[in-house]
């Protein structure tokens, strides 16, 4: 088939799919004035709440610099057409108030703010299917989270349920293309509710919500100042993978919470000697796959060096985990705007494992160090460049192996270094790296708590 034949005619047909979701309302969110939301201030009540959800993506959803580059090219791509649907989740109270599309400086700022408090805290359901902004919302001032005893002289509170749920996070975390319901270009709520946590009954919240990285339940703490004492409170952290926008050390451990990696490969092999090694990751930590969310963006790659005496360190092996999004003429990787269909999807669900074999042959010499690492960046470096911010990278987990080239070698070796040979050393090393990273975490919770309570 001719490419150039059916590309003009596809973005027509999309184009009318596009504008026929923008003329309707942008997917059942009502039409409010935005005069009529309180804007995120420092009310003196919620301070410590504010300032996390300070920190967080929600706060920066439309004006993140890697937001607006994608949506400017989304909109060029679109004629305009899909800018109001994307900013139906990224500005909630622009599109309800009709001010999408404008300049967020031109905005108030309840509308720039990007995913409020007030918006949240005013969502009184969902419809299904649960995606594209399916919530149900009703600008009454009346404010809703777990709590059926809480008190504000300031504004009316009720109980909700929903805010309980992973529903609730779902109605944004799950994205569908706009002109076919088919296309899950996000799942994260989808992936949650397939896998093992759901049936545990770990929600969103139980990870997201928290000072540090797993489930930390119960947080006792008060949620406003001269409220009551709480046996158990959550955090407007918000934080996923995101150290270069978002909260960095809460990004980074839970990064590093995410997956744990294991390497198997002979101890003893003579020079010249081929060998099978394995490298095993399993997403030990994230309530969905790995990675998650905008995957067509992310990336997450192992890594397999293998490092002799005196010798330059020499790549094995590479693997990239992600999505590839495909073109009706079967082009990929392209943008989302021109995706038909997922072309290939490698990621690892919750607590299962992906295994890579890698061959390797023992250079002349005594002994070989495998390292296998994991790593992980919101965005490639050129976007990154091209939006004007700093993304760095993470290494989410790394592992490492000797294997020596004879039984003497190991013995000599084990000698020098005094703490015995092979794979025994590496669990050492990653039990001690964790123990460390959970004391790490139980030392910032206590400050945190400590500084809460002053
Ligand atoms: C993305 C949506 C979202 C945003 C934004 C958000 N919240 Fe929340 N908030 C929640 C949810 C959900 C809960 C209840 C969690 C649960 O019970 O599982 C909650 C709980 C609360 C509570 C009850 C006490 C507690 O801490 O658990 C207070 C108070 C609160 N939020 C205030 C705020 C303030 C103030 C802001 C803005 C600075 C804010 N929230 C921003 C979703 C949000
Ligand atoms: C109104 C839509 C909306 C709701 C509701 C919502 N989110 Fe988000 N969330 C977003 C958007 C948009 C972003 C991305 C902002 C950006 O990166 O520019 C985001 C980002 C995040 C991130 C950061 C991702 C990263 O890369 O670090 C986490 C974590 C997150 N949300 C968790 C939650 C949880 C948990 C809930 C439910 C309590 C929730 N969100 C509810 C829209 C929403
Ligand atoms: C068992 C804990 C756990 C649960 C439950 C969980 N997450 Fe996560 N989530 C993580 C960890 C760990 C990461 C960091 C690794 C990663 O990026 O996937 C993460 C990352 C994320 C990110 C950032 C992904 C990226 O790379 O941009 C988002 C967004 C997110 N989670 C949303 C959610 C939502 C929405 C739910 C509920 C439907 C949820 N999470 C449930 C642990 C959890
Ligand atoms: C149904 C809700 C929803 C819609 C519609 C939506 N997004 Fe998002 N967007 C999200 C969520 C949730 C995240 C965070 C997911 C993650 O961390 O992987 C996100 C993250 C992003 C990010 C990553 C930002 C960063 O700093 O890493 C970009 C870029 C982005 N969206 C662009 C767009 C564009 C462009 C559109 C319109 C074509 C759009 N989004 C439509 C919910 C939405």
């Amino acid at each position: 088939m001719n490419m150039r034949g059916i590309r003009p005619a596809l973005v027509a047909a999309m184009l009318v799919g596009f504008l026929g979701l923008a003329a309707t309302s942008v997917l059942g969110l009502p039409k409010i004035d935005a005069e009529q939301i309180e804007p995120v201030v420092n009310c003196g009540c919620h301070s410590a709440l504010l300032e996390d959800w300070g920190r967080s993506m929600h706060a920066k959803a439309l004006v993140d610099p890697v937001y607006r580059l994608k949506l400017d090219e989304a909109n060029k791509a679109t004629d305009g057409a899909l800018g109001p649907f994307c900013e139906a989740c990224h500005a909630p109270i622009a599109v309800m108030g009709g001010l999408s599309g404008k300049d967020p400086a031109a905005m108030p700022p309840q509308a720039a703010q990007g995913v409020i408090c007030a918006f949240c805290h005013q969502v009184t359901g969902t419809t299904e299917p649960i995606g594209n902004t399916s919530q149900t919302f009703e600008a009454d001032r009346v404010y809703k989270a777990q709590y059926d005893d809480a008190n504000s002289p300031y504004h009316e509170t009720a109980f909700s349920g929903f805010h309980m749920t992973a529903e609730f996070c779902g109605s944004c975390h799950n994205v569908d293309h706009p002109s076919d319901p088919n296309l899950h270009l996000e799942a994260t709520y989808t992936e949650w509710k397939n896998g093992p946590y759901a049936k545990e009954g770990i929600v969103c919240q139980d990870c997201h919500m928290t000072p540090g990285p797993g489930v930390v339940k119960p947080y006792p703490g008060t949620a406003a100042a001269g409220g009551p004492q709480r046996d158990h409170i959550y955090l407007m952290t918000f934080a996923g993978g995101n150290v270069g926008l978002g909260d960095a050390v809460l990004a980074e451990e839970r990064l590093k919470a995410a997956a744990t990696l294991d390497i198997s490969a002979p101890e003893i092999l003579a020079g010249g000697e081929k060998a099978q090694i394995e490298v095993t990751i399993t997403n030990s930590g994230a309530g969905h796959y790995l990675p998650t969310g905008l995957t067509e963006v992310r990336q997450m790659w192992l890594e397999v060096t293998a490092k002799g005496e005196g010798d330059e360190e020499e790549e094995i092996g590479r693997r990239v985990f992600g999505t590839v999004l495909e073109d009706a003429a079967g082009n990929s990787p392209v943008e989302l705007w021109d995706a038909v269909a997922i072309a290939s999807d490698d990621r690892i669900p919750p607590k299962e494992s992906v295994s890579e074999k890698y061959e390797f042959e023992m250079p002349e010499g005594e002994e070989v160090e495998l390292v296998a690492t994991l790593y992980y960046r919101s965005c490639s470096e050129e976007m990154a460049e091209e939006a004007g911010v700093e993304i760095p990278t993470t290494t989410m987990a790394t592992v490492q192996q000797v294997v020596y080239a004879s039984a003497d070698a190991r013995a000599q070796g084990s000698d020098v270094d005094g703490t015995g040979g092979g794979g025994n050393n590496v669990l050492l090393v990653i039990a001690g790296g964790g123990l460390l990273l959970i004391i790490a975490g139980l030392v910032a919770g206590v400050a945190r708590r400590k500084s809460r309570e002053n």
